[in-house]
């Protein structure tokens, strides 16, 4: 009998995910034209910042152009919070999601029917490019409810054909539950509800290899190499990263290809990349490091042009599709801190930690000022209770620990040790970052 999924996964790609680059440009410019004349058209905003900047939408007529025109962001949806920046009428809107935002004041988004099925059809893309086929069972650990994570992978899952397990985030004993009685093959979620599930797995005595599963699709929050590395190691499966704003669309903004694991690739025939100096907003070449901008080149409900995600990383050439990738985000400019001038991420100390045996990837950071210092404390777990308990190793591993953060990423630190689950688990996007300055 003829290997059904030998042939299936590239029988289903888009044609546009294996289209040369010019005929992508094409594509690319042909959208890009329309949805500025529909930005134009259909929102005051937008047609007042590109008078103001005296341009037309006509006027652009090569993907370079694109430069000539002024960022939108955050603030300019918050300024027109709830729906002032929506291009059409409110009975074509079929669903709102929205981002609450550390300020208060919420980030809506709105999205046609179109709109909807083009986000499940990248999201479909997505997890087929991690090895996802539609004979696959898919637990999804993304919260579902305003938060783009749950409904968005939830509709990619199925618009592929998985058998979707619609567990949201939480509930963790119940997780594994279903992991082990329904035989997932893939689940969605952030890494850091990952780890707290795979904490879950080992406390209930199952061998994870045992499970079926042998995808994660993880993001919604920065991670790294390394966190890659112990989440495939625990687990036995391979850890993709799955991009994505809700400003943008939602998750499935880009995605890891399972067979280079380089980085995510852009679908950028629906999102155009730029990336700039966010000092000056100048154009960077590829290769780059800078912020990351978007421009939707389909989107009906919420045209979003050259959106300043404050997203750091660099534009990478295509390898496992033409398509260009970003590298791992390091961090978004909002979450840098800045310590006695050393500019620090926090997966750069989580880079270091994981670097130790005995420590797990559980931490919190806490920056506070004494005098004119700033003092940075690290709280880690513990990889036992048995270390916990031990003050002289306790001690050894914070001075390794500070060690590694001095010589590598620049900072004097105090770091504690603390028992297993005295750090504050999250069940979505991890907040590990306590500034008190
Ligand atoms: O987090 C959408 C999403 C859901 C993406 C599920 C992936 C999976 P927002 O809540 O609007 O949307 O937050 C978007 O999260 O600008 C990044 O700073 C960060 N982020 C998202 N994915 C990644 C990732 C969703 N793979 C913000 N790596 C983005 C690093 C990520 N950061």
């Amino acid at each position: 009998m003829m290997n059904a999924n030998a042939v299936r996964p590239l029988a289903a790609l888009d044609p546009l995910e294996t289209a040369s680059i010019d005929e992508l440009r094409a594509t690319q410019l042909k959208r890009l034209k329309w949805s500025l004349k529909h930005a134009y058209d259909h929102v005051p905003f937008y047609r007042q910042a590109f008078d103001t900047a005296g341009l037309h939408p006509e006027d652009i007529q090569h993907l370079e152009d694109l430069a000539k025109l002024p960022f939108t962001t955050k603030a300019d949806l918050r300024n027109h919070y709830p729906f002032g920046l929506f291009a059409v009428p409110k009975r074509d809107i079929v669903r709102i999601h929205a981002s609450s935002g550390t300020t208060g004041q919420p980030t809506v988004v709105g999205y046609t029917q179109n709109d909807i099925n083009v986000w499940a059809d990248v999201v479909a893309r997505s997890i087929r490019a991690g090895g996802g086929r539609p004979e696959d069972t898919l637990q999804n650990a993304f919260g579902y409810g305003l938060f783009t994570g749950g409904l968005g992978a939830h509709y990619g899952a199925e618009r592929l054909g998985c058998s979707v397990v619609p567990m949201s985030g939480g509930q963790t004993e119940k997780q594994v539950q279903l992991l082990r009685d329904f035989q997932a093959d893939i689940i969605m979620a952030t890494p850091s509800y990952m780890l707290n599930i795979a904490d879950e797995i080992e406390r209930q005595g199952i061998d994870p290899r045992e499970l079926p599963l042998r995808l994660g699709i993880f993001g919604a929050e920065p991670w790294t190499d390394s966190m890659r590395a112990t989440l495939e190691q625990r687990l036995g499966i391979d850890a993709l990263d799955i991009y994505g704003l809700s400003e943008v669309i939602g998750p499935g903004v880009g995605m890891e290809c399972l067979e280079t694991k380089d980085g995510p690739t852009l679908w950028e025939d629906y999102f155009y990349p730029e990336i700039i100096d966010p000092a000056t907003g100048e154009v960077l070449p590829d290769g780059e490091y800078g912020e990351l901008v978007f421009t939707s080149l389909t989107k009906e409900a919420l045209p979003i042009i050259r959106y300043r995600t404050r997203d750091l990383t660099r534009l990478l050439p295509g390898t496992a599709r033409p398509m260009r990738r970003i590298d791992k985000i390091t961090g978004r400019s909002d979450d840098m801190l800045i310590i006695r001038g050393v500019n620090v991420f926090p997966t750069q100390i989580e880079e270091q930690l994981l670097t130790i045996e005995a420590l797990t990837p559980h931490y919190e950071i806490e920056v506070s000022r004494q005098g004119n210092l700033d003092m940075v404390q690290i709280r880690v777990e513990a990889a036992s209770n048995d270390i916990a308990r031990d003050p002289v190793l306790c001690e050894q591993l914070a001075g390794e620990l500070q060690h590694a953060v001095k010589t590598y990423v620049g900072i004097s630190t105090r770091v504690e040790v603390c028992g297993v689950e005295e750090v504050m688990r999250s069940v979505g996007k991890a907040r590990r970052v306590k500034d008190l300055r």
